[in-house]
């Protein structure tokens, strides 16, 4: 990881979620936050983010969040959605509470609609989030569709052609590649994130999709053995390698 700037510990900490600057401070005075095992008070002691310094920090006995510059792994389970705020459970719910006072924010990488689960990513650095979501990024994702009623047979032909035109849109989606697995049951590559875009694509030829999951973004798989609801995470920079491998 490249170095980054030596921050306040009392700002360090308050960044990752641990509470605010006073009540961050309240923890370095009672003594919570130890370096090697030793109490370490001083809010403006400086600390690199990720540095050699930082693994060594703890609160309560317990190491440090990853600091800045993650990318979340979640498995997510049907019925849960990718927003902050909605109704109903949420996406946010199923990590740490104080991720979400994390600065920079952790954000979805794209969306993945209530009813479909699998990999979803989240990541606080702004920059793999907007390489990741841009249109021109055509980062290849594949889904494993169950349908309610057989393949027609030339569903692969259709969405391989890059002229199918989904309702209400002005462009044709773009070429998508699918392997049946079974009369009911395919994979589907798709490098765009249109709004409900395979549920769509298989409406358009006059099937519905009764189960959608995500498996793969680029090369990256949703890691095996990965509980739904479960998480991992990991490097930024190290997922962006995985999914451009
Ligand atoms: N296509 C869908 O229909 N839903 C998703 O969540 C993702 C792709």
């Amino acid at each position: 990881m490249s170095a980054t700037p030596k921050l306040r510990l009392d700002r360090l900490l308050a960044g990752l979620g641990y509470g605010s600057r006073a009540q961050v401070a309240a923890l370095l005075r009672a003594g919570r936050v130890t370096q090697d095992g030793a109490p370490l008070a001083d809010p403006a002691r400086k600390i690199e983010a990720g540095g050699p310094a930082y693994a060594r920090l703890a609160l309560d006995g317990e190491p440090l969040d990853p600091p800045p510059g993650l990318a979340i792994l979640l498995d997510k389970p049907q019925g849960v959605t990718c927003s902050r705020k909605e109704a109903g459970p949420l996406v946010y719910d199923l990590l740490p509470e104080r991720y979400l006072r994390r600065e920079p924010a952790v954000s979805s990488v794209g969306r993945l609609d209530k009813e479909t689960s699998g990999l979803l990513l989240l990541t606080d650095d702004g920059a793999l989030l907007h390489r990741l979501t841009s249109p021109k990024s055509h980062v290849e994702k594949r889904y494993r569709a169950r349908l309610a009623r057989p393949l027609r047979g030339d569903e692969g032909e259709v969405f391989a052609s890059g002229t199918l035109m989904l309702q209400g849109e002005e462009k044709p989606l773009l070429p998508a590649r699918l392997e049946a697995l079974g009369p009911q049951e395919a994979l589907l590559w798709i490098a765009e994130g249109r709004y409900h875009q395979v549920r769509r694509m298989f409406a358009a030829l006059g099937n519905h999709v009764e189960a959608l999951r995500r498996e793969a973004i680029g090369a990256l798989e949703s890691p095996e053995g990965l509980a739904p609801g479960a998480f991992l995470v990991l490097r930024a920079d190290a997922v962006e390698a995985l999914i451009r491998a």
